[in-house]
């Protein structure tokens, strides 16, 4: 039997070729779908979290993960424009080395979109929540308005409910956008356009704002916790969460079967999208840190993880006493504007995250779904799966099976915790990437590449090395998840997808379009 089995390239190819007639978009549009997908939760509320494990050394973290980004980045470029169909870094592998690998990535990718979706859920929940009682003064029960905290004693998970049980406008946000989803609602190109206008709207409010009243001493000392600390502390623990602020940039790499001219602006719409949100990154972060001061919280003199219990305790009590750091916020933009003396402009800033994080929320649900879509028409998950609503023309079993699984991982896991666990997923997903085209490189060293990464045998190794090191510095709960979900996956594979595999089965598919797929977001 042949373990290693491998989707040839060509057919992956001609796959593409079938589907030039759906080709509309631009690097323009890849751009804003690039910056739609990006900018979310990330910025938005983990900027909190990332303060409490690096203080203002966060802005080096947002460096560090903005490199790794940008290297793997130029690796995703380099197989999405020679390898332009559907299934993002799960298509790349199978072409590359082989059907087992390839699920092990579609597995993980689960992780990144479906979880992430989950965090920024979350997210989306903590700045609702912050403007009903900034407006109304209305708050809910604390049972309500958090899932619990999950922590690793040893050998065993543990979990705290004291803080929080369940997470209910989590669940809301997405049973709503699954609803949409089920019955079709593509986000049109015109409304992606609009959001970005929002979300950058709202980034440049608050840059505009906090920057000119920063303190130079609020930026010492400049790494409180170090480079590199326990559980996930430290300017590179920081930077492995904060690289969730990042990710979505491969929804531009996915979007290649729908672009014109993708050898040419896929790569474009890639580092263009990253770059400009690089550049919103540092000077919201610098804002943060400048304005209301971002060192992290302490006991006793010891800084505690985030995502602790204990953290949650002394927030608990610091807001009682009405001396709640930043780094407690769960709308953290809000907040400092809040807290600067813009009340209202900062109540506008969380107006502007209601309305833009469900798109982000709407874009991963499905991502996630198109991967399962293009997993199932590979035979490795149950083709059913992918059944087709009469009406509405849209997976909805897969569909609702996704959102489900979203609305239940965001009830019950905090925001910090989730992005970490998607983190994890993703990591593992660029660095096969990043391993991929190394070994393109040498199989196929003549094949035509419409973009050729620059000094490969240096971006490739650090992109590889880079993933490898911010997963190392996930705390421990997120970075057992990947192993343990990987186990899970592999027993699903030798159960079921090797047996019924098409390639398996000797049929190479030539797919003569995507006519039973859901239209894709932002390009109708
Ligand atoms: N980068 C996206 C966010 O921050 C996933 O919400």
């Amino acid at each position: 039997m042949n373990t290693w089995r491998i989707k040839p390239l060509d057919a992956i190819l001609a796959t593409a070729e079938k589907k030039s007639l759906h080709r509309s978009l631009g690097a323009f549009q890849l751009t804003m779908l690039g910056i739609g997908a990006i900018i979310g939760t990330g910025i938005f509320v983990l900027t909190a979290a990332a303060a409490q494990k690096a203080g203002p050394g966060m802005l080096f973290s947002f460096v560090v993960a903005g490199f790794v980004c940008a290297v793997a980045a130029l690796c995703y470029s380099e197989l999405a424009s020679m390898v332009p169909v559907s299934g993002s870094a799960y298509t790349y592998t199978y072409a590359v080395m082989g059907e087992l690998l390839a699920w092990t990535v579609g597995w993980a990718l689960i992780l990144e979109y479906a979880v992430a979706a989950s965090a920024v859920c979350v997210g989306w929940s903590g700045y609702v929540m912050g403007l009903l009682k900034s407006y109304t003064g209305f708050e809910l029960p604390y049972f309500l308005a958090a899932g619990p905290i999950w922590g690793w004693s040893g050998t065993l998970p543990t979990v705290d409910f004291t803080h929080g049980v369940v997470n209910l406008p989590a669940i809301i946000v997405a049973l709503l956008v699954t609803g949409l989803l089920v019955i079709g609602t593509s986000e049109s190109a015109k409304v992606n356009a609009l959001l970005v206008v929002v979300k950058v709207t709202a980034l440049t409010a608050f840059i505009a704002l906090s920057l000119p009243i920063i303190k130079g001493e609020n930026f010492t000392p400049l790494m409180p916790t170090g480079l590199i600390g326990p559980e996930g502390l430290g300017v590179i623990g920081a930077a492995a969460s904060i690289f969730f602020a990042y990710v979505g940039f491969d929804a531009v790499s996915t979007a290649a079967e729908e672009t014109k001219n993708p050898q040419k602006n896929v790569p474009i719409g890639l580092i263009a999208s990253l770059g400009i949100c690089t550049v919103f990154y540092l000077l919201v972060a610098a804002g943060v840190i400048g304005t209301v001061g971002a060192q992290p919280l302490t006991v006793n003199g010891v800084v505690l993880s985030p995502d602790s219990a204990a953290f949650s305790e002394a927030c608990r009590a610091a807001t009682e006493a009405g001396n709640a750091p930043i780094v407690c916020s769960r709308e953290a933009l809000a907040e400092v504007l809040r807290m600067s003396g813009f009340e209202q402009v900062g109540n506008l800033i969380g107006v502007a995250a209601m309305i833009a994080l469900p798109s982000v929320i709407l874009m991963m649900i499905y991502g996630q779904t198109r991967i399962f879509f293009v997993m199932a028409r590979d035979g490795l998950l149950p083709e059913k799966l992918a059944d087709v609503h009469p009406k509405f023309k849209t997976p909805w079993k897969m569909t609702i099976f996704t959102g489900l699984c979203v609305a239940i991982a965001g009830a019950f896991f905090p925001v910090g915790q989730l992005a970490d666990i998607s983190n994890s997923g993703t990591l593992f997903a660029f660095f096969m990437v990043a391993i991929a085209i190394m070994v393109l490189r040498i199989k196929e060293p003549n094949r035509h590449r419409p973009f050729k990464t620059p000094l490969v045998w240096i971006i490739a190794p650090l992109a590889a090395l880079g993933c490898l090191g911010l997963y190392l510095n996930l705390p421990t709960v997120a970075k057992m998840v990947l192993p343990v979900w990987g186990a899970i996956g592999l027993v699903i594979y030798f159960a079921y997808s090797r047996r019924h595999s098409h390639v398996g089965k000797g049929l190479i598919e030539v797919h003569e379009d995507d006519a039973d797929l859901p239209p894709p977001p932002a390009t109708t």
